[in-house]
């Protein structure tokens, strides 16, 4: 079951408090991908999920969000047929781009996406690894809607659940590790 997997999953992570500053306990997932076999069951656990809950849905595009969006949103969007989309950080994009800035867990920051790599009317989800604030996922969420796309979902690895980021996000929240969705 997807539960089993999450356990699996749970016990590669390692937790370093203190990281990246005073008062965060930051999750390293990392391991995760170092394990070919544990790398599938993430994507694997991820799909269970999405042919469970979006069974009547078809995804055009996973929607990954810099950096860490980028470890595992093509591979999902492969496993599942949909194609690949990043929202980076300022600057690094060519072409038009619509624009946000946002407030994250420690600091602010901006998020772009290229205009037109997402058609109007598209079927979205939208991942990455943690959701703490929720500002990030937000500020994705926004710019998918600019440019006329529809979020059928948020998916994450993980949650910090005490920051109740999943409140503020405007579509229905899946975090694979606490299982929970809304
Ligand atoms: C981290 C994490 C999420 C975001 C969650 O990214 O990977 O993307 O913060 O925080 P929020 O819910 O409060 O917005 P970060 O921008 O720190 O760096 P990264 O480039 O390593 O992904
Ligand atoms: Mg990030």
């Amino acid at each position: 079951s997807t539960t089993s997997l999450a356990r699996e999953l749970k016990a590669a992570l390692k937790t370093y408090p203190d990281f990246p500053s005073e008062g965060i306990s930051f999750e390293d997932f990392l391991p995760i991908f170092a394990n070919h076999e544990l790398f599938q069951k993430l994507i694997e656990a991820f799909k269970i999920h999405i042919q469970e809950s979006l069974a009547d849905k078809k995804i055009d595009y996973v929607v990954g969000l810099e950096s860490r969006g980028f470890l595992f949103g093509p591979t999902l969007a492969l496993a599942i047929g949909a194609g690949f989309v990043p929202v980076r950080k300022p600057g690094k994009l060519p072409g038009t781009i619509v624009q946000t800035s946002f407030k994250k867990e420690y600091g602010e920051d901006v998020f772009e996406m290229q205009v037109g790599a997402i058609p109007p009317d598209s079927n979205v989800i939208v991942v990455d690894d943690i959701l703490a604030t929720g500002g990030s996922a937000t500020a994705a969420g926004s710019l998918v809607k600019q440019v006329g796309g529809t979020i059928l979902e948020f998916m994450f690895v993980m949650e910090l659940e005490f920051l109740k980021g999943r409140n503020t996000l405007p579509a229905p929240t899946f975090t694979l590790l606490s299982g929970q969705q809304r």
